[in-house]
């Protein structure tokens, strides 16, 4: 078997949200490959990355009160810490906004320009009047062009389905200030994807796709390929574009090019061959791990670029489907929105690593996680048929014969049995058919419970003189079970550890190079995996419901610039306990940039609050002052402590004014 030179990616997760198990069902699929490759002995490097860039990055951060690097910082330590306990082995994991991703974001767009690829024109789109900013259509609401339902957004209507412009959307505000948007121009730069439709429609042709996707593919080829705006106005969270001042990449210009930024990375910490991976010729492999909603960046713009800038294009993408629980799209009311972090409090990570690789094939399809059919799985194959023959072995080999295997196996013709299945286990891990794998691997363990089932050691232990007989089939059977952890190391590497340490022996290539322990000394039987415990899915769904509730507070924020609750009658004014207030003390927060604490008295209480008036105040000028301040806002937990009210200031990006009352108002006068 030679030696393969093997780049794996999966998706760039974006850095506004946590990672949920949807995500994971990538992940872990690609963990599995790669780790099956390394374990084959080839040269197999993972790199992934955040997606850090765009605005709802931006706009999350402005929320927050926090800058946009404070927002990537905190959610990439989040990140990595919830793949690392899933088991997700990157071999680096890096970040879009990054020097590397800046250098070859650059040098990918000046390259295609200068070979022509790049063009520029003037386009009219919706523009926030309040917020200074052009609006994505995700940002901008109103009832749609359709069937009516309100509270739509300008990238589809959730109610019928139905794709429309944003501009169709009537009655349409913009959800960031609720103002009715305006048309405005600007200047955009375009990526003339037609000047590669000979390349794609070969490329797309030529085996680097599943079949499922190539035909989509040339759906959309042979409906004409439109030029690709790359470009989008400041203000945004992205890279400036080098040649056009106040004009930055679109974030999916930026996002590919970051696995190529954290291969850099990575070949910069390690000193390996960054040419030998991505140059024009380069005899390496390079896969694409997606899901099927980005298979036209991946398999259209990616190809196109790298072929455009001069580097090597992809050797094929593994598209996957969507994951639904319980038979229905994760659902935050049903506690189906399951977030990575949820699931690791209450269950082993490798429940899941197993039952997703149990449903995986090829293909596109969806997949589903039932709960009861994962508990049926994971108790039945894993803990039932594998964990238990180390278990029943394990207890005489310790307790007669000093934890000692005999020195030859009984059945050598099973053990061959086992050895040969390599190659058609191997075949299905590496065309990532992980369900046929795995029902190859559970066959076997079938085989391995029959064998002892057969041969009853608990009887044969009752017996006198048959000691001989007794290790030789324990023998026999750790050897097996030591057959089917080695092939499932790719899946549940912290099972098969685990498993490695009582049978005193790693694996380290492949199961063609195995040799049974004979003689061999083990140690005392770990417990390896226990059964799934029903109550601790009921605690999954229990706790989803209410990360909801957690999360509740500010989509009812934004709810305050819904179209149709654009006036507030009398009551609702009558809600408020607007108060005069007066500033004690004002001081900066460390690690934030935009915050001043402030201490005010609002007569009969004082009261701590963060506002983002930094930039306009330093904290001395506002000691003794007078404002206004919102006193029954509900407390908010901020990063740097509980913020309980709000003070009033006017303004936006041209400066922030604070509201004060004409002079002789005192602190605890309320706003009638
Ligand atoms: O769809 C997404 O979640 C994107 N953040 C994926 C980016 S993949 C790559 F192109 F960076
Ligand atoms: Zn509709």
């Amino acid at each position: 078997m030679s030696n393969r030179k093997i780049l794996v990616t999966s998706a760039l997760p974006y850095a506004n949200g946590p990672i949920h198990i949807g995500h994971m069902l990538e992940y872990l699929q690609t963990d599995m490959w790669v780790r099956f490759q390394k374990q084959r002995g080839h040269t197999c490097h993972y790199v992934c990355a955040d997606d850090t860039h765009g605005t709802p990055i931006m706009l999350k951060a402005d929320r927050e009160g926090i800058t946009p690097e404070q927002l990537i910082a905190q959610v990439a330590k989040e990140h990595t810490r919830d793949f690392s306990n899933f088991g997700v082995a990157f071999d680096n994991y890096h970040s879009t906004h990054s020097e590397e991703n800046k250098y070859f974001s650059s040098l990918i767009y000046t390259r295609l320009r200068d070979a022509g690829h790049i063009s520029s024109r003037t386009i009219t789109q919706a523009y926030d009047p309040v917020k200074e900013m052009f609006l994505p259509d995700r940002f901008i609401k109103g009832d749609c062009p359709k069937c009516g339902a309100t509270e739509q957004y300008g990238d589809g209507c959730e109610v019928c389905g139905a794709n429309y412009a944003s501009s169709e959307l009537k009655n349409a505000v913009s959800a960031i200030s609720g103002e009715k948007p305006i048309d405005k121009e600007s200047v955009h730069y375009f990526f003339n994807l037609a000047d590669f439709a000979v390349m794609l429609k070969d490329w797309t042709t030529a085996g680097h796709l599943q079949p499922e996707v190539r035909n989509k593919l040339a759906e959309w080829l042979d409906s004409g390929l439109q030029q690709w705006d790359i470009s989008r106005d400041a203000p945004y969270f992205g890279f400036e574009i080098p040649d056009a001042p106040h004009k930055y990449f679109y974030v999916w210009l930026d996002a590919p090019i970051g696995y190529m930024a954290s291969f850099k990375n990575l070949c910069d910490k390690q000193g390996l061959d960054f040419d030998a991976f991505w140059a024009k010729d380069s005899k390496t492999e390079l896969y694409h791990f997606i899901g099927k909603d980005i298979i036209y960046f991946h398999a259209l713009f990616w190809p196109a670029m790298l072929q455009g800038a001069d580097f090597r294009t992809p050797s094929a993408i593994f598209a996957h489907g969507f994951l639904t629980v319980n038979g229905e799209k994760m659902s935050k009311s049903r506690g189906t929105f399951i977030t990575a972090r949820t699931y690791l409090d209450h269950l082993n990570p490798e429940y899941l690593r197993y039952y997703f690789a149990a449903k995986l094939g090829a293909g596109v399809d969806d997949l589903d996680l039932n709960f009861d059919d994962f508990s049926q799985r994971v108790n039945s194959d894993l803990v039932g048929k594998v964990v238990n023959i180390g278990s029943r072995c394990s207890g005489f080999i310790a307790k007669r014969f000093d934890n000692r295997l005999s020195d030859a196996l009984a059945e050598p013709q099973l053990w061959a049995e086992f050895i040969e299945a390599n190659e058609i286990i191997a075949e299905f891990y590496e065309n990532r058919e992980f369900a046929k794998a795995m029902r190859e691997i559970m066959a076997l363990a079938d085989k391995a419970n029959r064998y002892i089932d057969e041969k009853k050691p608990w009887l044969i232990a009752k017996e006198e003189g048959k000691e001989a007989e007794l290790q030789a089939v324990c023998t026999m059977g750790l050897n097996l079970f030591r057959v089917l952890v080695a092939y499932l190391k790719p899946v549940v590497p912290t099972l098969s550890y685990s498993a490695e340490v009582f049978l005193n022996c790693e694996v380290h290539g492949w199961i063609d190079e195995l040799e049974p322990l004979l003689n061999h000394e083990l140690n005392d039987f770990i417990p390896l995996m226990t059964r799934v415990e029903p109550d601790k899915i009921a605690a999954i769904i229990e706790a989803s419901k209410e990360n909801l509730e957690k999360t509740a507070a500010p989509v009812v924020k934004e709810k305050q610039f819904s179209p149709i609750a654009n006036t507030i009658d009398i009551n609702d004014f009558g809600k408020l306990d607007l108060r005069i207030a007066k500033i004690l003390k004002a001081e900066s927060v460390e690690g934030a940039d935009k915050l001043l604490h402030l201490t005010v008295d609002i007569g009969d209480e004082t009261r701590s609050i963060f506002a983002g008036i930094k930039s306009a105040y330093s904290p001395e000028q506002l000691e003794g002052h007078l404002t206004l301040v919102i006193a029954n806002l509900a407390p908010r937990k901020m990063r740097f402590g509980l913020s309980e009210g709000m003070v009033l200031a006017a303004g936006g990006d041209d400066g922030i004014y604070l509201l004060s009352p004409d002079s002789g108002a005192v602190a605890g006068m309320r706003v009638k």
